[in-house]
Formats: structure tokens, sequence, C-alpha cells
């Protein structure tokens, strides 16, 4: 056809067109949301306050966490600007979807291929329990049936406030969680300064203070086990400031409760308002959820505080000793360790001349580490052996019992290694059970310290992990405690038993080592369990509910410890910290320092000792004795007592940590030198915190001769010793001293 008589045919159909236009109108029909009636919810504590509103259009938006604001009713009549109505801005639990674009809490994938969840507040619900209130607010999507409930449990007396979420599918079609945070969390300050720690093996927990800016800030762990020695899922956050303070401003501590893949992030907005979400990561892990089905997320702990660092570190402290680590606030046992000490190579006669050297020196438990099983595969390096957990008979052919009952005849505990998932390659496990090994199919299965690992997302492998652990309390009567190691990294994974579903993997993985946990708990609620992987793997408030400490780091040159108990008690408690001394040059970082500084350090959190004790001169040996010996009797404040730190190896040339009593009658104060400062006239001065200024301290130097203070011995008041004119004399790189303060 030609142009024009295209043009002219066109434009005589023209009218026809709009006017069929006219009459078919656009149609799409929507599902009504139903308003609700406006209303403020309080999750209040003793000293902080979470406020969420429930607007008449059903959204459900965070209005405040902090200081208390009085009747917090006064919030109903807030307005916001229309804009600010209709968005999603500060939403409790931002769901992809509606109006909503940003980083979600929640994102769901409908079986029609569509990610749209738009969440409406449907109820609230409060329940009183043992110290605790626990508010739950329950949300729904209209168009799809999803349901979520948001789950705050406040405990008053402690000021923590945690938060989990139940994701419910009340739809008929099976859906996929891409999202499923623990909790979102909506803040207004000016500024925000993010203290959180990165690391690796030897190296764990090193602090790291950055402003936060408008870009996404991700804290996360990928590793699927071992998955806090990279960053941990913990942090504290100033509000306000530019500058970290110990003792003042506002500040925020959050931690996760899990034990593999996480992701915090802080997503900061144009006007500067931040939402920190925080979970399960949800790398390769789209969670598939039927119709009917509920994912449980784990529980994110929050605890706000006026009080500085120092106020929101011993607010979670006193919360986890109380409701989170497995026995938290009991006194363990200091110990003789015997890795460093012996390694693979030992006979029954090393381990009985170690437990003797212990009981002499006073140390009341005998922990025997790797080497002591495998026989057909022997485990005399890390080559061979996990996975097959009989007593190796030629090392110890009078069996584990008879070790075990020398220590308890010399008045010692008695606790032992296990590493239960994980295998050798060279193993009777490995070669019966190839199925139980983390695996993708027709790729290589890649070791990491030579061995593969357990899939525990099988629940045969949770019955066999389960076995180990009941088999090795089962090798002498009265073990005492366990040592649970867990030394590699997951990679290239896959879940034979999984089949299609190894979205699952990874956290079904970690189900699984709760669900081991839990049954042993259920066995065994008195042995003492560390938690350990490769040092400082797993430390996280998910594994301390059925553990009571952790391997803090096998870096155990207590020069390094200064940097990764300092950051570690940041978020956890003094409690969970097993601390060693070990000989020197160090194993780890060659370095030399004297037995008194490795001893004052290891005394600041669970003491332990971890060398040949044969190689220790006379001269070391009473020092040992003499440090263990006062350590007994200061060691309840390390245990229970309100931590303070007052001098941090980071900022400064010194380390100083206290431990003062609840009734602030006692503490215990350690000061290091941990580099050389050239030296001023007064010497530094330290600035003690936490003590009753009106009442006087017997202020005492432990372990020495001659005392590095001139106050040694004399009785001061709190006031003056939290004013500036403590000033013990440090003046090289590694002086150390304790002070044990006494109220009259
Ligand atoms: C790694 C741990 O962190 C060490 O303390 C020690 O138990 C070794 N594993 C044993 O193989």
């Amino acid at each position: 056809m030609k142009p024009t008589l295209f043009l002219a045919a066109a434009l005589l159909l023209l009218p026809l067109n709009t006017e069929a236009r006219k009459a078919k109108k656009f149609t799409h029909e929507t599902v009504a949301i139903p308003a609700v009636e406006r209303q403020v919810i309080a999750v209040e504590t003793d000293h902080t306050v979470l406020v969420l509103l429930v607007q008449e259009n059903g959204l459900v938006k965070t209005l405040h966490y902090g200081a208390p604001v009085g009747d917090p009713a006064q919030y109903l009549g807030m307005r916001f600007s229309e804009e600010d109505y209709n968005s999603c801005e500060g939403m409790a639990y931002p769901a992809t979807g509606g109006r909503f674009i940003g980083e979600p809490a929640l994102q769901v994938k409908y079986a029609d291929g569509t990610h749209n969840t738009e969440l409406y507040f449907t109820g609230v619900t409060v329940e009183r329990r043992e110290g605790c209130v626990s508010t739950a607010i329950d949300l729904k999507d209209y168009v799809t049936a999803m349901q979520v409930k948001l789950v705050y449990d406040a405990y008053p007396k402690e000021d923590v406030i945690t938060m989990h979420t139940e994701i419910l599918n009340s739809g008929a079609k099976p859906v996929e969680l891409l999202n499923y945070a623990s909790s979102a969390l909506y803040l207004d300050a000016k500024d925000y300064l993010l203290s959180h720690t990165w690391g690796s093996w030897a190296q764990e927990m090193q602090l790291e203070r950055e402003l936060l800016g408008h870009d996404l800030k991700v804290i996360e762990s990928r590793r699927g086990v071992q998955a806090t020695q990279s960053n941990n899922p913990s942090f504290l956050l100033s509000l306000n400031t530019r500058d970290y303070s110990e003792t003042s401003g506002e500040v925020i501590a959050g931690a996760l409760a899990w034990s593999g893949n996480f992701r915090i992030s802080f997503d900061r907005d144009a006007g500067g308002r931040l939402t920190i979400l925080s979970g399960i990561s949800p790398y390769a892990s789209a969670w598939p959820l039927a119709a009917g089905e509920c994912f449980t997320t784990p529980e994110m702990i929050y605890t706000w505080s006026s009080e500085g660092a120092g106020g929101a570190s011993r607010n979670l402290h006193r919360w986890a000793r109380k409701y989170s680590v497995y026995g938290g606030g009991e006194v363990n046992p200091t110990l003789l360790n015997s890795w460093e000490g012996a390694y693979f190579t030992f006979t029954t006669e090393t381990l009985l001349r170690m437990i003797d050297d212990a009981a002499g020196m006073g140390l009341e438990m005998f922990v025997l580490d790797d080497g002591w099983f495998g026989n057909n595969f022997p485990r005399n390096s890390d080559n061979a052996g996990l996975g097959d957990w009989e007593v190796n008979v030629k090392k110890l052919p009078e069996g584990i019992d008879y070790v075990a009952s020398y220590a308890h005849s010399k008045g010692l505990k008695f606790g032992i290694w296990i590493e239960p998932e994980m295998v050798n390659p060279d193993s009777d496990l490995a070669h019966a059970h190839p199925e139980w090994v983390v695996q993708s199919p027709g790729r290589e299965i890649y070791q990491g310290r030579n061995q593969w690992v357990l899939d525990l997302a099988n629940p045969a492998v949770e019955d066999f992990v389960y076995g180990i652990f009941d088999r090795t309390m089962q090798l002498a009567p009265n073990i005492d405690y366990i040592k649970w190691d867990c030394n590699r990294v997951i990679q290239s994974f896959g879940s034979p038993y999984l089949g299609a579903a190894q979205d699952k993997f990874y956290i079904s993985y970690v189900q699984g080592l709760y669900n081991v946990m839990r049954r042993i708990r259920e066995k065994y609620p008195h042995v003492l369990v560390q938690c350990c992987s490769s040092g400082g793997g797993r430390v996280d408030y998910g594994s301390l509910r059925y553990c009571n400490e952790v391997w803090t780091s096998d870096d155990t040159d207590a020069l390094q410890r200064a940097f990764i108990q300092y950051s570690q008690s940041l978020t956890y408690p003094a409690c969970i910290m097993a601390s060693h001394v070990s000989t020197v040059p160090n194993h780890q970082t060659s370095n030399v320092t004297p037995l008194k500084f490795r001893f004052d350090m290891a005394c600041s959190g669970r003491l332990g000792m971890e060398l040949q004790p044969r190689n220790l001169s006379g001269e070391e040996r009473a020092l040992a004795e003499r440090c263990i010996g006062s350590y007994k009797q200061y060691r309840d404040l390390v245990f229970r007592g309100d931590l303070y730190r007052f001098a941090s190896p980071y900022d400064s040339n010194y380390y100083g940590v206290m431990y003062v009593s609840e009734d602030k009658s006692r503490a215990v104060v350690f000061t290091y030198c941990v580099a050389f400062e050239p030296r001023t006239v007064g010497g530094k001065v330290f600035r003690l915190q936490g003590l009753d200024p009106a009442r006087k301290y017997k202020v005492v130097e432990q372990n020495v001769d001659a005392s590095c203070w001139w106050g040694n011995g004399q009785s001061f008041t709190g006031s003056f010793l939290m004013g500036g004119a403590f000033n013990p004399r440090l003046p090289q790189l590694y002086s150390s001293a304790v002070f044990v303060l006494e109220a009259e």
C-alpha cells in the first residue's frame, strides 16, 4: 500500500478505535484491606522502650527504640506528612511488595511467580513468663494469605528485647522464602558508629569501627560451619556520635543466635534513618514452605543503654548469663588441656604425669584433646581417624577409663575432645558411609585440614553424631567435660540426603546440629561442654544455648589475646571465655611473653593451662601455683561480676578490664601494657569504673612480692580510684598487674 493510502485508511479507522477504547474500561480487581483501629504497641523494659504504631491502613511501623518516653500512648496522635503515611518507611517488618522497594526483611516467591507481599496488622497478644513479657504482632497478606508473627520478648530487668519471626504459609500452594530476617529495627539518629569484628583462624574478633554512610553495610558469613571465624554475628552501634565511648551516650548492642550463615545489614536512607535487618543469610538458601508450613527464624537479641558501650555490654552479659549461656553464671573449673603440651604424641604415662602436674599446681580438671582414637586409621596426625571414635589401643591400652579414674583419684575432673561433625577420607566411617559426606554430584569433595564434613541435614547423620557424644560419655564413668571441635568450613556444598531440595542444606545443617545438642542436653544436663571450632569459629548465642564456654582462639599468645578478648567482651560475657597459659615461644606467633603476663591475661577469663608442665622451671611452677591459687579467690567476679573496660588495646598502649560484684563490695582489676609507651612523670593513670564512689576499698595486688602501685595494701574511696589516681607502674611491653579490691 502506498503511504498516502495507508494514512487515509488509518484516519478513517481512528474514531472507531477511540470509541472502542472508551467502552472497554481498564479493570483490575484488587482485594480490599480492612481498616483497623489505630494503636500504639509498646515493648518495655525497665530502662528502654520499643514503640510500634499500627496505622488505620493496617501498616505497622517502628517509631522509637531507646530511652523511656513516658506514656507510650502519647504516640497515638503522631501524624506524618501524607507521603510518609502512605510510604513504607520504618515498617516493622518490610516485605518485598506494595510500595516497598528497599532491602526486604521478607521476600516470598509465590507459585504463580509473583514476589509481592504486603503485610497488614491483624492482632496483637501479650503473654507473661518468668522474667519476660512476650508481645506477638500478627500480620497478614490479604492476597496470598501469607501470615507473619513478629515476636518481641522483653526482659525488663536486663533491658534486653529479643526478636524473632514466624512465617506461615496459610495459602493453598507452596511458596519459596527468598529473604526471612529475624528482625528489622528502624532507628533515627544523627550518626551511627558501628563497632563489629572481623577475623580469621588464630585472629578472631578483630575490632573495626566505622561511621555508617548511605551505602549498604553488610556483615555476613557464608562459611556454613565455623561461621564466626570471619565476622561475628554481633555488633555495637553508638548513636548520635562520631566518637566511641565506653561510659556515656546511647549504644545499642545486637547479636544473632544462629550458628550458620548469617547476614546483618545496615541500610541508611536519604533522611539518615537506619534499618538493621538481621537473620540467617539467604545465600543459596531459598526456603521452600509448603501450604500450612511455618518457618521460625532464630532470635535476634537487642539491648540499648545510655551508659555507652560498657552499659550495653553489661546488659547483654547479664541477660546471657541468666537466659542464654548454658550454665551461665556458674563458676567453671580451671584445667590443663593436653593439646599444645602433647599434640598427637602421648601414651597413658604422658597423660598420667600431666595429671599429676595439674593436680600439683592446683588445677581442677584435665582435658585430653585430639589424638586418642582410631585404630585401623590411627589419629597420629590430622590426616586420619576422624569418624572412628574408638580408643586407640596402642597409645592408651588401658583405655580412657583408666586415665579418667586416675584424674578423679587426684581430685581432678576429666574432659575429652571430640570432633563429631567431621570425617577423614582415611577412616572406616568414610568407607562405610560415603553418602554421609557433604558433596555435590560429579564434583571434587574438597578437603580442609584433610577432612570432610558430615551431612547433618540427614537425620541418620544426626543420630550418628549424637551417638558419638553418647558413646564417648560411656568411655568412663563421670566424664565431666566434652570439648566439641569443628575444624573446617563447608565448600562445594551438597547433601545426598536432600535430593533436589539443596536450597535447604545450610539451614537444615544447623537445625540438625541443634537437634543433636538438644538431645545431648536432655540426657546430659550436667556435663560441661566447650564449643570450639578451630578456636573461635562458633562463638554465637545459638551454640551457647547448649554450651558452657567457647575456645576463644587457637591463638594463645597473651598479647594477641588482649585484642581478641577485649572485642569478645563487647557482646559476650567473660564466663564463656576460655583462656589458656601456653608455652613460649608461642606456637602460633613465636612471640615470647613473660609467664606472669600470660597468667594475668588468662585469669581475666576461664583460666586454663595448655603446655607440658614438665618443661616449667621450679620458679615458673611456683608462680603458676600462686596465680592459680589467687584466681580461685576472685574468679566468681570474672564469672558473675559486671565487666568494665577502662583501657582499650585498640585505642591505647594498655588494656584494662575489671569485674565488679553486683553489690559493689568486691572487684578485680586487670591491667596490661600491650605496646611500649615512652615514660611520663606520673606513669599511666587509669580511671577505674563501676565502684561505689562513697565506699572505701582496700586494694591488694596479686601474685607479686613488690607491688607496682604505690597505694598497694591501702584503702581508697571508689571516687578516688575512679577519679584518675590509679597509676600502677607498667613501664614496658608485657608489664601487667592484677588487683583485688574489697570494700571495708
Ligand atoms: C583445633 C582446636 O582449636 C585446638 O584447640 C585443638 O583442639 C585442635 N583442633 C585439635 O585438633
